[in-house]
């Protein structure tokens, strides 16, 4: 992988101590690419670890707790579409889990860009110029996933988990793991009273 910078190895560490289901997905090298993007995209906006990130769905939006729990509810909300679907109908529904995971783990992984408090007073200010935000974390995901070499399933959830998947055919990766998302938000944003905007 080629990556512009140096990977941090306390970052590496820390991504996996927030998200310990990385270790369940079986294949190592797409294990090991998962927790070298998190760093990546981490390192490269200045965070130390995904815990730093409040937790919401954007910026503007009310969240709860920090990112890590989004992250977690999302991948264990996925996995257990996926698996309660062929429980229930008694098949095989032909998705990779190891995919699976690997695309709910990383969906958001371009949020360290739009969250990023220097690129956020920038864009504040220079929004004739950059846009506001320059990029949302769909697209900054793609880049990061695209750079860190994962599979292209996961950069089509990267980049279209989120309301920008309205312009394509969501995989159903993509399709899982937006459910699992929209339906984490909006589940919370009812049993608390949270102001989640509707995109
Ligand atoms: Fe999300």
């Amino acid at each position: 992988m080629m990556f512009p910078i140096e990977l941090n190895h306390d970052i590496k560490a820390g991504v996996l101590k927030t998200l310990p289901m990385i270790n369940d997905i079986k294949d190592e090298e797409l294990r090991r690419r998962v927790v070298d993007a998190w760093t990546f995209s981490l390192q490269a906006n200045g965070y130390a670890k995904i815990e730093e990130m409040p937790g919401s769905g954007m910026p503007e939006a009310e969240g709860l707790g920090d990112q890590s729990m989004h992250l977690i509810v999302v991948t264990l909300t996925a996995m257990s579409i996926y698996d309660n679907l062929e429980k229930a109908y008694k098949m095989d529904l032909g998705l990779d889990r190891d995919i699976l995971l690997a695309c709910a783990i990383c969906h958001d992984i371009g949020k360290p860009y739009e969250y990023n408090p220097e690129n956020r007073a920038r864009w504040a200010i220079e929004y004739k110029k950059t846009g506001k935000p320059n990029l949302r974390h769909p697209a900054y995901g793609a880049y990061i996933a695209l750079t860190a070499e994962l599979p292209e399933e996961v950069v089509h959830v990267c980049a279209n988990h989120s309301p920008e998947g309205r312009f394509v055919t969501r995989s159903a990766y993509g399709t899982i793991v937006h459910y699992a998302d929209d339906g984490s938000w909006f589940s919370l944003a009812s049993l608390l009273d949270l102001n989640i905007p509707k995109l």
